[in-house]
């Protein structure tokens, strides 16, 4: 290798990494109340090294956002042959138990992008791993070459070394089929299985300057002890087929507890073994015992644009042979049933007899496109087991085109604060969707609905918000594509038992990428008075920034334990009435009077600074959700806000959307609030005018 050529390869590699393909807050492997731990990190971050990450030199977390597990550069004197890494998650995951009735294994999914580069022109090695290991151990001395960083000569095969991994490997020995395969390796690099990935027209380290990525993905079932490992370039589905499977017993070779994480080597020849984004979902074998989480939970896990690809997909070719066949109930079962990584079909009989035929005592709610009735269902362990289920209220074509909008958007969301789907139902054309129960209901209901709730409290309150704004953060920066929520308000974020916030109803949401993110397509403005961004009745359009509008109004009504829409000292909006209380000075007196003082004033004059900012009347001058995260992280200060509520001034027309005559239908179509009101958007958009030109 010449290395000369070599910095500028690698300043190549860098400049294409450099713009990350999603970006978010990453949630931490944390508890949940859904049966599984989870984790998802779409880029890495250096301040990770040591905390969330435990980093075994020359492995490092690069300025690119990526984990090398193996040496990048030949900076800090390494050279870049003959080393051996290993990065883990700090945490260690119980993946198996003793029980009364035998070995229980935990069911786990994870999913991560690699590029193994080498230079054009050499070699690549040696190989890289996904590792799960008995202890939080660095590479055994030797380990490099063909040992991969998973042992070394003297170790090889020892029982003891206690180690399960899935190698891909790009060097063949003499035990190996070739020099571009992916093994099965249990306590040594002699693999179990192994199987060269040239059949499958994949080169794990190509020959071309920039290298591929790849989207890796390994599913553990542990009720049947196998392994399944797919792989395909990234940003295509994850394949029908796998690459490798075996059958796998994991209590026969780790501790009970281990460490997730990989590990790679170089040889006299390199690669840079890279890896990109990682997510990873670990069944709970102790589950808590709220009696809420004890079913068999269906693991899914995908990367993102992966799933997003796969459904898009799927929605393509359902809607084509609907076309072909007709609406048959049979073929939209069908497709849901290929949908990998489903969440599971529920038998309509179970949803009827759990829900007393839907019986008006179970209610729990109505939302624009259905009830939500409370299910109580046998769990796999023969124990209740509560579930939210929705049922559709349209049962036409449109409604199933709902559905599966809605299930394609859930489906590929997964964070802590977004409410879960659990599965799906379909019988005699009617749709029903089943959820995780919110114990405790929903955020409006403890603010102002229920005279007989206890007044909820200031830190939770603060808590609530901070959750609802990490949801936000995830669902606009998540993904290539973003989701905007559309439909963000105190009635759309539900509470579990521990009063996290959890935002549900993304029955509206829609990728922001197409067309389809206008309001009159929807046949209404999905919302409510007070939630909706002013610039969405001239635009008709559903953006982050009108997020961003619900965001503030949720604040807002928080703090002040008020709806959006109310009279006031004169005022018909919370937000006008609060605005003036900050001008004057006075901006704590519109803190919920039932909290009595006890809340922490900084904390107070930062929400409602920030509800106030979040509901600028123009759309560039509302935060960002970084920001917001930030701002409520209390690692900024929070916004300066101006002393009068500025003008709405109606947005210029964007150039790409003149042709739509959909968007610009705001005269002409009728607005339904799912608080009963119904008006005119003439009504709506001078309410409006009133509301941001002047003070009533
Ligand atoms: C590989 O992934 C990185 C980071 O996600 C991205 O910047 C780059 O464009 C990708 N490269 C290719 C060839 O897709
Ligand atoms: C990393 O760990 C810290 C401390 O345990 C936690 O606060 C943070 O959220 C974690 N960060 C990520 C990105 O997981
Ligand atoms: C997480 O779960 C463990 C065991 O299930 C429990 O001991 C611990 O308190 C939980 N932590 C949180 C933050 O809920
Ligand atoms: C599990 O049970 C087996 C047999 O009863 C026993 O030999 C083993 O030590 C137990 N392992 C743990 C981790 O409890
Ligand atoms: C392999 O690792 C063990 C444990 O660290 C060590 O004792 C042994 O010397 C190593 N063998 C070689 C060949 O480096
Ligand atoms: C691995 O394969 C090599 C070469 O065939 C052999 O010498 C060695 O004994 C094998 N090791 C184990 C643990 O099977
Ligand atoms: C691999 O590529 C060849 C030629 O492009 C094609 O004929 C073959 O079907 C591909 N195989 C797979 C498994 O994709
Ligand atoms: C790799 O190098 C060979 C010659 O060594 C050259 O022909 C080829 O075009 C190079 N490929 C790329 C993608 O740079
Ligand atoms: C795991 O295997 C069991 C038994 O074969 C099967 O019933 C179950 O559906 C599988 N679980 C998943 C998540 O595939």
């Amino acid at each position: 290798m010449d290395n000369t050529l070599f910095p500028l390869l690698l300043y190549l590699f860098f400049s294409l990494l450099s713009t990350p393909s999603f970006s978010l807050s990453i949630s931490a492997p944390t508890n949940t109340t859904n049966g599984y731990f989870s984790l998802s990190f779409p880029s890495f971050d250096a301040s990770f090294a040591n905390t969330n990450l435990t980093v075994f030199k020359p492995a490092s977390i690069a300025s690119n956002g990526a984990l090398q597990i193996t040496p990048d550069t030949q900076n800090d004197g390494y050279s870049l042959t003959q080393k051996a890494g290993r990065i883990f998650l700090s945490q260690p995951f119980p993946l198996w138990e003793n029980t009364s009735s035998g070995v229980r294994l935990a069911t786990f999914s994870t999913a991560f992008d690699i590029n193994i580069y080498r230079p054009n022109g050499s070699l690549p090695g040696e190989g890289f791993a996904f590792l799960i290991a008995s202890s939080l151990e660095q590479p055994p001395p030797g380990s490099e070459n063909e040992y991969l960083g998973l042992t070394n000569l003297t170790l090889n095969g020892n029982p003891s070394n206690k180690f399960v991994a899935i190698e891909l490997d790009t060097v063949k020995q003499s035990y190996d089929p070739d020099d571009n395969h992916v093994g099965l390796d249990i306590n040594g690099v002699n693999s179990t299985v192994a199987n060269s990935l040239t059949p499958f027209n994949i080169t794990i380290s190509p020959a071309i300057a920039i290298g591929t990525n790849y989207t890796v993905w390994i599913d553990y079932n542990g009720s049947s002890r196998h392994i399944w490992v797919y792989m395909a370039i990234q940003g295509n589905p994850k394949p029908a087929k796998d690459v490798l499977n075996a059958p796998l017993d994991l209590s026969e070779v780790i501790n009970p507890k281990a460490y997730i994480g990989f590990s790679a080597s170089t040889g006299i020849t390199y690669e840079l073994n890279c890896v990109l984004a990682w997510e990873l979902m670990v069944e709970k074998l102790n589950k808590d015992k709220t009696g809420l989480s004890k079913a068999t939970i269906a693991i899914i896990v995908g990367l993102s644009c992966s799933i997003s690809a796969i459904l898009a997909l799927l929605l393509l070719a359902f809607y084509i042979r609907r076309k072909q066949v007709g609406d048959d109930p049979a073929m939209l079962k069908g497709t849901l049933r290929s949908l990998p990584g489903t969440p599971r079909e529920f038998d309509f009989k179970e949803l009827k007899k759990g829900t007393k035929n839907f019986d008006e005592t179970m209610k729990l709610g109505q939302g624009g496109f259905g009830v939500v009735y409370k299910g109580v269902l046998v769990g796999d362990n023969g124990q209740d087991m509560a579930v939210a289920v929705k049922q559709f209220s349209r049962t036409s074509t449109k409604g199933q085109e709902d559905f599966l909008q809605e299930l394609s958007i859930i489906n590929r969301l997964r964070h802590k604060h977004l409410v879960r789907l659990q599965g799906w139902c379909h019988k005699n054309g009617v749709l029903l969707l089943v959820y995780d129960f919110m114990p405790n209901g929903s955020l409006d209901q403890h603010l102002f609905g229920d005279p007989e709730k206890p007044i909820l409290g200031w830190d939770r309150r603060y808590t609530i918000v901070t959750g609802v704004a990490s949801a936000l953060h995830y669902l606009h920066n998540e993904y290539d594509q973003m989701v905007v929520h559309r439909d963000l308000k105190a009635s759309n974020v539900m509470l579990d038992s521990q009063f996290n916030a959890r935002l549900g109803d993304f029955g509206l949401a829609r990728a922001l990428e197409t067309d389809k993110t206008s309001y009159a397509e929807l046949e209404g403005i999905p919302g409510t008075m007070g939630y909706i961004a002013p610039e969405c009745f001239h635009t008709g359009k559903a953006t982050r920034e009108s997020d961003v509008y619900g965001f503030g109004a949720t604040i807002l009504e928080t703090v002040c334990g008020r709806p959006p829409r109310c009279d006031i000292a004169g005022f018909h909006f919370l937000v006008d009435w609060v605005w003036k209380l900050y001008r004057e000075g006075h901006i704590l007196e519109a803190v919920d009077q039932r909290l009595d003082g006890n809340f922490d004033e900084d904390d107070a004059d930062r929400l409602l600074r920030l509800g106030l900012m979040c509901s600028h009347p123009t759309p560039g001058e509302r935060p960002k959700t970084q920001a917001i995260v930030q701002i409520l992280s209390r690692s900024v200060p929070p916004p300066e806000v101006p002393p009068f509520k500025p003008a709405f001034v109606m947005p210029a027309a964007e150039p790409d959307n003149e042709s739509d005559s959909s968007r610009l239908r705001s005269s002409s179509y009728t607005v339904s609030t799912s608080d009963g009101w119904t008006y005119s958007s003439n009504y709506a958009s001078k309410e409006h005018l009133t509301n941001d030109g002047s003070i009533v």
